[in-house]
């Protein structure tokens, strides 16, 4: 029994204009994990988007899309997960954007496609028995501070690069996403190596500080979150703000407190129940603020917690100048470092050692750091 009319005039082609949308930015890496990988780029023009890939070497067969509700997103900013990737596995992708020139109820009209160049990159793997990655923190907005930092980066010993936060002062527009700090991170990293973004304070700031999550995704949805690779057990922190939510400079727009007390539940339970958070040679935290940012007076128990975890090394940015705090010396039995506005940290690790190495901006030294595993 069919109530259908013949209708043939549902199957007539939609109209594809011969146009092509640009890529504005990216193909990047915003997250990297031993399963998966986070794909973001930016289009001219709306577009609908998928990602082909493969193991490197072999036929990009694999396609995934980013389907929401049943609907493909059309738009120019474009986020793609990759998920059940092998651990320490390579694999080559493509970004591939289809533009749609006229969203209509029925046949929109569309345009053709455009395929970024084949990119590859190594997921992260626990049992690999070296880690080595970079870290630059608050470069505020000065893209020649950006551009020197970039350049003095030791590519070779650098798996992944970390941005410890406060690339910007307050963030107003995607403008100034791109062209302060993703353009040239992106340029310098070519869709290869993945680029983790931890927020800092100032850029909770602004008419567009809702919207940077947008362009810096995890598959956790959420700005903290823990990775393996070698011998590292890596948690990320979003330290939040670095005053009170009342305090009036926010007019009453924060609710940090409230998200802090999640964030320290979801690590408490994180670090009571994952595994390799207890077995991994090294314990490192990645955040801006050394000093656990504004928690209402609960800084002490973020220390407790990550004593009793056995945490090894905190890094962080915030002050703008090189400061260790050595264990021992304020409640810590780890080493946390607050990285200097002008300097890279290098962390190297191997099953038995965690080196820091700080060097500035001309690549002389500054400082070194080495932790011995104490498991
Ligand atoms: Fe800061």
């Amino acid at each position: 029994l069919s109530f259908a009319l013949p209708s043939p005039a549902q199957d007539e082609p939609y109209v594809v204009h011969d146009t092509k949308p640009v890529f504005m930015l990216g193909p990047y890496i915003s997250s990297l994990s031993e399963t998966g990988a986070t794909i973001v780029w930016l289009t001219d023009t709306p577009c609908h988007a998928k990602v082909v890939y493969g193991p490197a070497g072999e036929p990009l067969d694999r396609e995934a899309d980013n389907a929401k509700h049943g609907l493909l997103p059309v738009g120019t900013l474009h986020t793609v997960h990759l998920s059940g990737l092998e651990p320490g596995h390579a694999y080559a992708y493509k970004a591939v954007a289809t533009r749609v020139v006229k969203m209509k109820a029925y046949w929109p009209e569309k345009g053709l496609a455009v395929e970024s160049p084949e990119r590859s990159f190594t997921t992260f793997d626990r049992a690999k028995p070296s880690v080595a990655f970079s870290a630059i923190a608050d470069t505020h907005e000065d893209n020649s501070r950006v551009a020197d930092l970039l350049k003095a980066v030791d590519w070779p010993a650098t798996e992944f690069l970390v941005h410890l936060g406060d690339a910007f002062h307050g963030v107003e527009s995607e403008d100034q996403l791109v062209g302060r700090w993703l353009g040239p991170a992106d340029r310098a990293l070519a869709g290869s190596k993945a680029l983790l973004f931890v927020r800092g304070n100032h850029e909770m700031r602004g008419s567009f500080a809702r919207r940077v999550f947008d362009y810096v995704p995890t598959p956790e949805n959420r700005y903290y979150y823990a990775r393996d690779h070698g011998p590292i057990h890596f948690i990320v922190l979003d330290t939040g703000e670095d005053k009170a939510d009342e305090t009036n400079v926010y007019a009453g727009l924060n609710e940090v407190e409230a998200y802090r007390e999640e964030e320290l539940a979801w690590l408490e339970r994180h670090l009571a129940t994952d595994k390799r958070a207890a077995e991994a040679p090294f314990r490192v935290i990645l955040l801006h603020q050394p000093d656990w940012g504004w928690t209402r007076d609960r800084g002490d128990e973020w220390t407790a917690l990550a004593n009793k975890a056995n945490v090894d090394l905190v890094l962080g940015g915030h002050f703008h100048r090189l400061r260790a705090i050595e264990p021992g010396t304020q409640g810590n039995d780890f080493l946390a470092v607050a990285l200097g506005q002008d300097q890279i940290a290098k962390v190297e690790a191997s099953r038995t050692e965690l080196k820091v190495t700080i060097t500035a901006k001309d690549g002389s030294p500054v400082q070194s750091f080495t932790l011995k595993a104490r498991r």
